[in-house]
């Protein structure tokens, strides 16, 4: 006799992948608004902080107390509130979204949503919002077919590049048999679920940043320094811990984060504390603007202007840090330099990538004013061990972070497999 499949069961309760996570619900004027109440039950079953925000035509088919009672949160209908703040709390919402997912989204909704009118709370929201936008189509299916709402979707879809969560065939409310009906509630789900966690690509991993610019001693009130501010280092640090990563930050300028800080000066106490985090570390980023040499010595006492008219500082060689590290990395490591360049920008930096056996370097080309050094912005050069060459246009540090560990998480997820190959084959 077949054996019964194994019905999977998801558990919500006892598990909350959406934890702090914030999912805005727009419900539109459709019949399958009523399924509404399910998909925001579920989501903030889910761990998610529910908002709904209904259209006016919406109230025709669900009341907002049935989305405020399963969402536990207020539920938001009125563009327009005699309100006491002078900052209403529905743009805040708006900003704070991580996602706005529209479930039922109309074909009116749709085509206000694809022309930018914003004539009631929702499509209001959607306009000052930046947070990804999720729609869920549902309708007749003549409604669907008619090229202006075909039209519609395409721009969502392709110039706004909203996700379109596909409707299904089916019998819809009015007894037509076609495309048009809400996808299913677990499909739903599934697709938010998909772009909120997609990002958690380096659970499990450590990731050690260095930041900053090591100052090297010459005499108690002096040093030797440099003009990075730390904050590309930051930024890293930060993108990896959003993907969620457990991160390690050497830093020479002092920053509070939900992870371990640790506070260094000179490329002496860097290098010791690198390579006391290297050997359990997934990933090495070296951000940081290490000086290369440092006084011979340091002077314990303030140097007098009037003990001489000339001051000759004997340097030495400091440690190259990731070049040391370079030659003891274990294959499962990924180690990524930084190469801050005047001139030669891309042959500096591939020169620097096979020297200190990197896997990949970033080089940022700091003759370009305005950019780099002290700023919020960088345009920067990504080149690999295997050759290839990316460059990346003036762009927010975090941006480029980012950027950096798509990169990142598609070696470690291709180091995997070629792991995963390896221990089939024994
Ligand atoms: N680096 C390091 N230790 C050093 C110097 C640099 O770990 N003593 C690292 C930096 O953090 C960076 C990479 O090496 O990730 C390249 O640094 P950069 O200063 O651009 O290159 P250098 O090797 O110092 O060469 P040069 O200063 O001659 O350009």
């Amino acid at each position: 006799m077949k054996k019964p499949a194994k019905k999977r069961v998801t558990n919500l309760d006892s598990f909350s992948p959406l934890e702090n996570k914030t999912v805005l619900l727009g419900v539109s004027g459709g019949i399958a608004a009523y399924k509404a109440c399910d998909l925001a039950s579920m989501l903030r079953r889910a761990g998610a902080d529910v908002h709904a925000v209904m259209t006016p035509n919406a109230r025709q088919f669900i009341t907002p107390l049935s989305l405020t009672t399963l969402t536990r949160n207020p539920t938001h209908c009125e563009q327009y509130l005699d309100s006491a703040d002078w900052r209403p709390e529905h743009i805040d919402l708006a900003k704070k979204a991580d996602v706005i997912l529209i479930a039922p989204a109309t074909a009116d909704l749709i085509a206000k949503l694809a022309t930018g009118i914003c004539d009631d709370l929702l499509t209001t929201m959607v306009l000052a919002s930046k947070a990804k936008v999720m729609i869920a189509p549902a309708m007749n299916p003549n409604m669907l077919n008619h090229p202006a709402t075909q039209q519609n979707l395409a721009i969502l879809q392709n110039r706004f590049r909203y996700e379109v969560i596909a409707p299904e065939v089916g019998e819809v409310a009015c007894g037509d048999y076609g495309a048009g009906k809400m996808a299913t509630i677990e499909s739903i789900m599934a697709a938010v679920a998909a772009r909120l966690l997609s990002h958690q690509t380096l659970v499990n991993k450590r990731v050690l940043v260095t930041a900053g610019g090591t100052r090297e001693p010459i005499d108690p009130v002096r040093f030797i320094g440099n003009r990075s501010s730390g904050k590309m280092g930051f930024a890293i640090a930060d993108a990896a811990y959003a993907r969620g990563a457990e991160v390690t930050l050497i830093s020479t300028v002092e920053v509070e984060r939900a992870y371990p800080v640790i506070v260094v000066e000179t490329a002496q106490e860097m290098q010791e504390a690198v390579e006391l985090e290297f050997d359990t570390s997934d990933c090495l980023v070296m951000t940081a603007a290490v000086a290369d040499f440092r006084p011979l010595s340091v002077s314990s006492q303030k140097i007098k202007k009037n003990e001489s008219e000339d001051l000759l500082l004997e340097l030495t060689k400091n440690p190259d840090i990731i070049d040391l590290l370079g030659r003891v990395k274990r294959k499962d490591q990924i180690l990524c330099g930084f190469a801050a360049e005047s001139e030669g920008l891309v042959t500096n930096a591939a020169s620097k990538l096979k020297r200190k056996n990197l896997d990949m370097i970033i080089g940022n080309d700091i003759s370009v004013p305005d950019i780099g050094f002290g700023s919020d912005d960088n345009a920067v050069v990504i080149l690999t061990q295997e050759g290839t060459r990316e460059s990346l246009p003036r762009m927010s540090k975090r941006a480029i972070a980012d950027h950096i560990f798509d990169i990142i998480s598609e070696r470690f997820r291709l180091m995997e497999e070629e792991n995963g190959a390896t221990v089939g084959r024994d």
